[in-house]
């Protein structure tokens, strides 16, 4: 009997061209078909979207659409919450990229949804593996030949999303914990429909990506919030069992016998349902012993970086719980798309690509900037040429008498909107691509309320220079580059831009004595590099004009410290700051840069010029509010030698400590 029963099927996906021909295969054999299906694609480069457009147009069925939305850098959560957003129908089902439903997978959820009149019905997944090293993890997990209620194999109302909201967009595991958690709570028991199968075959077949995944799990299980019971006894309990086991004699070397046997052979035996769960391949319980403790360590690893990024987001913004977390949308992501990096240097090696350098290419810079910002411009073969700038840091010069370049730079000094005007006539002159560097100036507006760095289609923000983060940067394109091709978004997996600044973020986070620690450390520091060096600042690096010091991968944390970033407080907090610096530098006889602080600005810095009494009074301020106090730029070579008296004489003082 056929169904009346339309339903929109929602698959996150990010690259998974070689599992895909047989999830699509299996949608078309469907006894019922999903009447919508789309897609959510975070960024896939291996041809995803393009074979499943190709599978629509020869394989597609009547009365019935497939789409492929982009949501670059979407985790698994964000995904679906889009496609939920787009779905036309009532009733919306889930399966991922990787797994393959059964012939009559859907029609039974939805006969299932018809006879109980449940809002949310529960598919299972069976979990196994062909490889003796994915048996042992997937036994070590799941469990071999095991079945489980899943998300991806599950059909819901769309008022479910209504009452209980959507899932958390910015976690890459434990999103569904998150998430099954509130659905228990609001409908009580889960409606479980055993005949509704899909099975899951995609285990780890190597060490480095099984270790890799438990460690980025557990870390975003930790900023979920979810299993803390579990992660507690790891935490303080893995530890334990090794130092019993160096120093306990043989009880100590008997009771990590103990753990070994239980954890890697009594528990996947436990947990799976195939007798033995090895099957045929009995090299898999060999590898499940060392592999268990291997993956237990990731899994501590984890643990403590998810509670290292918990305690400097909770700290820098006010208590990054990841609720409110998603109640707040990065400032710069607007109609754009955004990718992040650990450094704006990445994004503007990205931005300048895009814009078309090549080697060759010329790149106008304004005079006045911090010579590392030649890096991206060296390493792509383009070359550097100048436009001068005031001593208010607006432009100098008519754009008329500018050198013509391919590619302008206009900068938004310390979070001050610098005025777009002369850079537009430039680029309608000359062609020229206006790429908005707004590395200073994260949650900063113009006048007319505009986002600064969303203003051109080429935004590059520097977000560690605006928050308290080890590391971040950001590209943000606007819609006339919605057509070109971005690169995926690079893993966050990044351990901060130098350990340092890792260092001084746990610092700055330690309850009660964090502010203290981190200021004698950095005075040590300093005092230890005037003894070596001379100076107490780092010297200038003619080398940092050729290479960039880092990785682009970003830091695990990024995302979430982004979000839980209370940007009105924020704000606040930064006029405010910049209000008493402008007070006292009158009292004191600095001279701002900029006459006042124009509405919507938030800036990062109260930047001014001053005699040796000014900056001595500035210096006083800045100490007692545990803000630096530093003159800026590093001049790039090129400049430097014939830089007017405006370039070096601003000192500034970061509202950052
Ligand atoms: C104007 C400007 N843009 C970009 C950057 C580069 O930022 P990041 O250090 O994150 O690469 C800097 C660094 O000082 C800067 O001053």
């Amino acid at each position: 009997m056929s169904l009346n029963f339309p339903v929109t099927l929602v698959i996150p996906i990010l690259n998974e061209s070689a599992s895909l021909p047989e999830l699509l295969q299996a949608l078309k054999a469907q006894s019922h078909r999903p009447d919508e299906i789309i897609f959510s694609d975070a960024g896939s480069s291996d041809g995803s979207p393009a074979l499943i457009e190709a599978w629509w147009r020869e394989e597609g069925w009547a009365n019935a659409s497939c789409s492929v939305l982009s949501r670059l850098g979407a985790m698994p959560g964000a995904g679906r919450n889009a496609g939920v957003r787009a779905a036309r129908n009532v009733w919306i089902a889930f399966i991922d990229g990787g797994i393959t439903p059964a012939g009559d997978w859907l029609e039974q959820l939805c006969r299932h949804a018809q006879a109980t009149q449940a809002p949310a019905v529960f598919g299972v997944c069976h979990f196994s593996a062909q490889a003796p090293f994915a048996k042992a993890v997937c036994a070590l997990s799941y469990g071999h030949g095991a079945v489980h209620p899943v998300i991806p194999a599950s059909l819901f109302a769309r008022q479910v999303f209504a009452e209980i909201g959507e899932f958390p967009a910015l976690l890459r595991a434990g999103e569904d914990l998150v998430w099954m958690a509130a659905l228990q709570a609001r409908y009580g028991t889960r409606e479980v429909c055993k005949a509704a199968r899909v099975s899951y075959t995609h285990f780890p077949t190597g060490w480095h990506q099984a270790l890799r995944k438990w460690r980025v799990t557990e870390l975003h299980c930790v900023l979920a919030e979810v299993r803390t019971g579990q992660q507690a006894l790891y935490l303080l309990g893995l530890p334990a069992l090794y130092v019993l086991a160096g120093v306990g004699g043989s009880v100590g070397a008997a009771v990590f016998v103990a753990y070994l046997l239980l954890r890697g052979m009594i528990d996947p035996t436990r947990r799976s349902l195939d007798r033995p769960w090895w099957g045929g391949r009995p090299g898999a319980a060999l590898i499940a012993l060392p592999l268990v403790a291997a993956l237990d360590i990731a899994k501590w690893v984890g643990i403590v970086q998810g509670i290292g990024v918990r305690l400097v987001a909770q700290d820098g913004f006010g208590g990054g719980s990841m609720s409110t977390a998603e109640t707040w949308q990065p400032a710069f992501v607007g109609k754009g798309q955004v990718r992040y990096y650990s450094l704006a240097r990445h994004a503007l090696i990205e931005a300048l690509r895009l814009a078309g350098v090549r080697p060759g290419s010329r790149v106008l810079l304004p005079e006045y900037l911090c010579r590392d910002l030649l890096a991206p411009i060296h390493l792509l073969g383009a070359i550097p040429c100048w436009y001068p700038v005031a001593s208010d840091l607006a432009t100098a010069m008519p754009p008329a008498d500018w050198p013509v370049a391919d590619v302008v730079l206009a900068v938004n000094y310390f979070g001050f909107p610098q005025d777009l005007a002369p850079f537009q006539a430039y680029a309608e002159r000359t062609g020229a691509v206006i790429i908005e560097d707004n590395a200073h100036g994260y949650l900063s507006r113009d006048q007319a309320g505009q986002w600064l760095g969303c203003r051109t289609s080429l935004g590059v923000f520097s977000l560690r220079k605006t928050l308290r983060i080890p590391d971040g940067g950001a590209l943000w394109l606007g819609e006339a580059f919605a057509a070109s091709a971005l690169p995926a978004q690079v893993p966050f997996d990044g351990v901060g831009v130098h350990p340092a600044q890792l260092i001084k973020a746990r610092l700055r986070s330690l309850p009660v004595v964090g502010k203290l620690a981190y200021r004698l450390t950095t005075a040590l520091a300093r005092a230890l590099r005037k003894l070596r060096t001379g100076s107490d600042v780092p010297a200038a690096d003619p080398a940092s004009e050729q290479t960039l010091p880092a990785s682009a991968h970003p830091w695990a944390g990024l995302l979430p410290a982004l979000a839980g970033c209370p940007a009105p407080t924020e704000i606040k907090r930064r006029r405010s700051a910049y209000a008493s610096c402008a007070a006292v530098g009158e009292q004191v006889g600095a001279v701002p840069v900029f006459a006042d602080l124009p509405q919507n600005c938030a800036p990062y810095a109260y930047a001014f010029r001053g005699d040796a009494a000014a900056l001595a009074g500035m210096r006083r301020h800045a100490a007692r509010h545990g803000f630096d106090l530093v003159s800026w730029p590093d001049l790039p070579t090129e400049i430097v030698g014939q830089a007017p008296a405006h370039y070096c004489n601003v000192f500034l003082v970061n509202f950052l400590w």
